[in-house]
């Protein structure tokens, strides 16, 4: 990776810094509808980046990631599953390829390092206003035979990224989870 293209590995005062991270964990929220505008070419680096910097099982890193901004191929991927269908009007997609697991472990190692790899993807596309939203793949036939990754990986999800077209993002105030006193225990159950 070269640094000079990259304007955000550069640290140096008045680095631009985006929101605050509690400020972007809160405000990420599935984006389904995007807008036509584009995102810039270090936005999108600076995404994937996050993602190869998550932590993972033994540091093993069991993922490459395909950038998809093409219209053409956007729309073959919206077919990959009854809930992609909304990535045809993405921006770009991110494609999660990790190797194919080989028994129950490491199934469960593996989807546990990319939720990880997800979410840093995720609250780094919200800090810089970037909508984004998970889509999984149920046709894995036609998934490879879009993104021609090899034979010995497989695809479980797609991460749509864009502007979002229905309203910015910001902190969400009253999202819709299970009440924090329901679900936080305190040293035992
Ligand atoms: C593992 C996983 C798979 C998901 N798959 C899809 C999907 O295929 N299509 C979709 O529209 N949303 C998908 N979602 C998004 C969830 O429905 C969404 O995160 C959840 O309803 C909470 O909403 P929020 O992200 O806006 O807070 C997925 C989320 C996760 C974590």
């Amino acid at each position: 990776m070269c640094p000079a293209r990259h304007s955000f590995l550069r640290p140096w005062p008045g680095y631009q810094r985006s929101v605050e991270t509690w400020d972007a964990l809160r405000a990420r929220r599935n984006v389904r509808v995007f807008s036509s505008r584009p995102l810039s070419a270090d936005h999108v680096d600076q995404i994937l980046e996050a993602g190869r910097r998550a932590p993972s099982s033994r540091n093993w890193q069991p993922w490459d990631f395909i950038v998809i901004t093409g219209p053409g191929r956007l729309a073959e991927l919206s077919r990959v599953s009854p809930g992609a269908g909304y990535v045809a009007g993405a921006a770009a997609a991110i494609a999660l390829i990790a190797p194919t697991p080989d028994g129950e472990r490491a199934r469960d190692r593996t989807h546990y390092d990319l939720g990880q790899a997800t979410m840093s993807i995720m609250v780094a596309a919200t800090g810089l206003g970037i909508g984004s939203g998970h889509a999984g793949v149920a046709d894995q036939l036609r998934a490879r035979k879009v993104l021609g990754f090899p034979e010995d990986r497989f695809c479980p999800y797609l991460i749509a990224l864009g502007y979002p077209a229905d309203r910015p993002l910001a902190p969400i105030v009253r999202p819709d989870r299970h009440p924090f006193e329901d679900i936080v225990h305190r040293e035992v159950w």
